[in-house]
């Protein structure tokens, strides 16, 4: 243990839980956790991991030698590989960066010995239509690179076989006479795999939680959706500010989030706690 009270960067961390209704916080290093999680027992995975790409996180350092970066993930995805039941889903939000552009796709290549690539999704943040934009735009001072207005989002299932929700999770015709001239039994179609989820407009990073890679909680919102099962169990095991624990929150699923920084996951508590308060006086 350092001086400052938190332990070593290689030392193992011991877990411990936490409950918020019918969500369970553990405060650990996935890979351990999900070595003592049920198999086939979690429908939906939804997580973002670090990227690799240098981001100041409390304590993790987003900073591994490439390989052993790959190596470690692949390790994180056999034990998620485990616990999934066989019709679950596994979404997986990465990006790249102007200097490591290949590195979501080579993982995704290495993926392949464990999942199929069910649907790739782009998660766009903000968009250009025309001469108008939407969404949170970032400038980038550069001549070589365009601005990264998206990242992916792979969904990875056990089979390439899961069946979706997609009119639940779709949108409405926006030519309503399709409707009728294709024989739809009601209005809404799929949303396709281009979602438009722009970051909510905060003034500092205090509102984001002092965390520098979260995502809005409406990306887990739509993977949950998407997947539609009714009372899912989810699992987060990159749990960050604990946004995917919200969203299950919000859809009445049992969820498990990991994360190994203890701020965080005083952060995840208190966002959990704060909206089963609104919850209920609402
Ligand atoms: C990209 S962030 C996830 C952010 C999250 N989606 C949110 O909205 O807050 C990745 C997180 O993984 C955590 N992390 C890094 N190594 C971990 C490990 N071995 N086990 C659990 N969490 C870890 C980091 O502390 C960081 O908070």
């Amino acid at each position: 243990m350092k001086a400052s009270g938190r332990p070593e960067p290689d030392a193992p961390i011991r877990s411990r839980r936490y409950k918020v209704g019918q969500q369970e916080i553990v405060r650990g290093d996935c890979l351990r956790v999900l070595r003592r999680m049920q198999a086939d027992s979690v429908d939906v995975v939804v997580t973002s991991p670090p990227y690799n790409i240098g981001l100041s996180y409390r304590s993790y350092p987003d900073r591994k030698e490439e390989a052993h970066y790959l190596d470690w993930m692949m390790e994180v995805a056999a034990g998620l590989q485990r616990v999934l039941r066989p019709d679950g889903s596994f979404f997986l939000n990465i990006s790249g960066s102007s200097a490591q552009p290949w590195l979501p796709f080579e993982l995704a290549v290495r993926l392949r010995s464990l999942f199929v690539l069910q649907n790739h999704i782009a998660w766009v943040k903000s968009i250009s239509v025309g001469e108008d934009s939407f969404g949170h735009f970032k400038p980038m001072n550069s001549k070589r690179y365009l601005h990264r207005g998206h990242e992916h989002l792979f969904h990875f299932t056990l089979n390439g076989d899961v069946m979706l929700d997609r009119l639940t999770a779709g949108v409405p015709y926006k030519d309503k006479s399709n409707i009728a001239r294709r024989g739809h039994k009601q209005d809404r179609r799929c949303r396709g795999d281009a979602w438009f989820i722009p970051y909510e407009t905060v003034r500092d990073r205090a509102e984001k939680f002092d965390h520098p890679g979260t995502f809005p909680v409406a990306l887990p919102e739509q993977c949950i959706l998407l997947h539609g099962r009714k009372e899912a169990s989810v699992l987060d095991p990159f749990m960050g500010t604990g946004t995917t624990l919200l969203a299950a929150q919000r859809m009445a699923c049992r969820g498990v989030g990991i994360e190994i920084d203890a701020d965080y996951v005083a952060i995840a508590r208190r966002r959990l706690e704060e909206d089963q308060l609104c919850t209920e006086e609402g």
